[in-house]
């Protein structure tokens, strides 16, 4: 299994490389690419970790020699938020790079899984599909927005608030990866009971966690410890599944077009990606409000990215 690190040299990147590096299963290959200089150092550091995993660093700006063989690729090259910025304000920049990396799967790896960590995450994986298709190697159930960290973000502000084990809680997360297309489904959380009030408050605390960690860092960039975890939970739970598990996720995929084309929900993966939409089950009426009003923006997000490859 090779698993390929686009945007290694970053502070996700970074992160997630040790994270993959500890914990990919013996045998694995890990390619680190990056546009900066820094990237085959970061490799060779990583590298010292006594871990059965193979560790090869790449720079510059072809990121064909990383890609070569990969069988998950995942993306986090691009510019991070600061203070003032939504998501939305690093389309210009983040929209070119994930196009032309994506080029580059499609050329080198057209049979690969790809992860989209880059924002907005709503539109770089609507760019990345397009851009798949003109290729015409795009199969939709390998191509996944990794929203995991709305999920880590739901598992650990609803165990502080209501007081219960973090690691009994598991909280689906629907819709997108931005402002009010996150929607954490608070009502199917088990083994905890609801005042209504307390749903609003903590609904928005999750869909700006984001913000509260970009202002936190007062300019020093965006999540990046906690997003690598999202991330590695991501690609390793994508790598049991490739290699025969079953593993359950909520990903941003193309699924059945109910609410969008693309929405985050939560999939079986199996041997080729998503190999089952599971349902998204009852949502409260709150839940079914806040979809609907997620709608427009989600949308507009997606028709964003496929205009943009066209
Ligand atoms: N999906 C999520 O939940 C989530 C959470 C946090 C951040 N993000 C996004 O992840 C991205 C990266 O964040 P970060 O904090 O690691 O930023 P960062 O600035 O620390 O790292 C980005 C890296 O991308 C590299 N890069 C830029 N252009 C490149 C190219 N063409 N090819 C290869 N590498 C390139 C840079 O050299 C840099 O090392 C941002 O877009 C950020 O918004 C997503």
């Amino acid at each position: 299994m090779k698993v390929a690190v686009l945007g290694a040299a970053g502070g996700i990147g970074q992160a997630l490389s040790l994270l993959l590096k500890i914990q990919l299963p013996a045998g694995s290959d890990l390619a680190l690419y990056d546009i900066a200089p820094v990237t085959p150092g970061v490799a060779v550091d990583v590298s010292h970790i006594p871990t059965a995993v193979n560790v090869k660093g790449f720079a510059g700006e072809d990121p064909t020699p990383a890609l070569e063989g990969a069988d998950v690729v995942l993306i986090s090259a691009g510019v991070a938020r600061k203070p003032g910025m939504d998501r939305s304000d690093l389309f210009n920049i983040n929209a070119g790079i994930v196009k032309n990396l994506i080029e580059k799967v499609a050329a080198t790896c057209p049979k690969a899984c790809v992860g989209i960590i880059t924002n907005p995450v709503n539109t770089t994986v609507a760019i990345a599909a397009e851009v798949l298709k003109k290729a015409g190697v795009y199969d939709k159930r390998k191509l996944f927005g990794v929203t995991t960290l709305d999920t880590l973000r739901s598992e650990t502000f609803v165990a502080e608030l209501k007081n219960v084990d973090v690691s009994k809680v598991q909280v689906p997360v629907i819709g997108g990866h931005s402002g009010v297309t996150i929607l954490p489904l608070l009502s199917q959380v088990h083994y905890v009971s609801w005042k209504d009030e307390e749903i609003e408050p903590l609904t928005k605390r999750i869909q700006n966690a984001g913000t509260e960690v970009v202002n936190a860092k007062a300019g020093g960039g965006s999540a990046t410890l906690s997003m690598a975890q999202a991330a590695a939970r991501f690609a390793l739970s994508l790598v049991r599944a490739l290699n025969g598990e079953k593993v359950v996720e909520c990903t941003y995929v193309e699924g059945d077009g109910k609410y969008a084309r693309f929405f985050a929900q939560p999939v079986r993966l199996g041997k080729e990606g998503v190999e089952e939409l599971l349902p998204i089950g009852p949502l409260s009426a709150f839940e079914q409000a806040a979809v609907e009003a997620m709608l427009p923006t989600l949308k507009a997000d997606i028709e964003l990215g496929e205009n943009f490859v066209k």
